[in-house]
């Protein structure tokens, strides 16, 4: 005897329809940032991890939109793309805070305070895993071993590291990110939040050496002073 999909909970669904394009001014835009990104790689698709960056600094999110964006620009598969984009936690396929604060909850950092960190903030902002303020600032996730562990315990904001936190700390850290954003992590100036103004892409993310090339990632303009 067979059963039914629907009698084994399983929903096939419509088959989803091709992302939406990008309204053309906004599109234009991001060509021009997209072609200056692409140009810096013998091989296009080699851009495909800085292009995800440049979409999700448009929308917060990686939506299907800017993944048939990429797609488009590198000569891409949706699939291939969406393969990547699903693969790193770096990319967020929902919409979220400004700022992304992460707490390392692996064992190291854990055992040194992480866990408590962890468990106070979620008291102190009001939410649980992966869910955002009310205000919009931030979301507060667990995060797996970022290979910082003689700093533990630490928290990562849009991932930049702040390094040994203690629960008192953390909730200064989120305070103030939710103010005016004027904390700064372990290298380079302070953290931009992740959802940037138009036109405001890092104009060349790869020029200058050492923190002066992170800053430059990080807070490419003054457009946030
Ligand atoms: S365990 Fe937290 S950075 Fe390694």
């Amino acid at each position: 005897m067979t059963t039914s999909s629907s009698e084994r909970g399983v929903s096939l669904g419509m088959p989803e329809l091709p992302a939406p394009a990008y309204p053309d001014d906004v599109r234009a835009r991001l060509e021009t940032d997209a072609r200056e990104v692409i140009a810096r790689y013998p091989d296009s698709r080699s851009a495909l991890l800085p292009l995800l960056h440049l979409v999700q600094s448009e929308e917060g999110h990686v939506t299907r939109t800017g993944m048939r964006f990429c797609a488009d620009m590198l000569g891409l598969t949706t699939a291939e793309v969406t393969a990547v984009a699903t693969f790193y936690t770096m990319y967020r396929r929902k919409p979220s805070g400004d700022y992304q604060v992460g707490v390392c909850t692996n064992t190291l950092c854990a055992v040194m305070g992480g866990d408590a960190i962890f468990e106070e903030l979620q008291e102190h902002l009001g939410v649980g895993n992966g869910e955002t303020t009310d205000d919009g600032k931030v979301t507060l996730e667990h995060i797996e071993c970022n290979a910082a562990c003689d700093f533990a315990p630490v928290v990562m904001v849009n991932w930049e590291f702040f390094d040994n936190q203690t629960p008192a700390s953390a909730k200064r850290l989120v305070d103030d990110l939710r103010a005016d954003g004027r904390s700064r992590p372990r290298a380079g100036r302070r953290c931009a939040p992740s959802r940037r103004p138009p036109g405001s892409w890092p104009a060349s993310p790869t020029s200058g050496t050492g923190s002066s090339k992170r800053a430059a990632v990080r807070d490419p303009l003054p457009w946030s002073a």
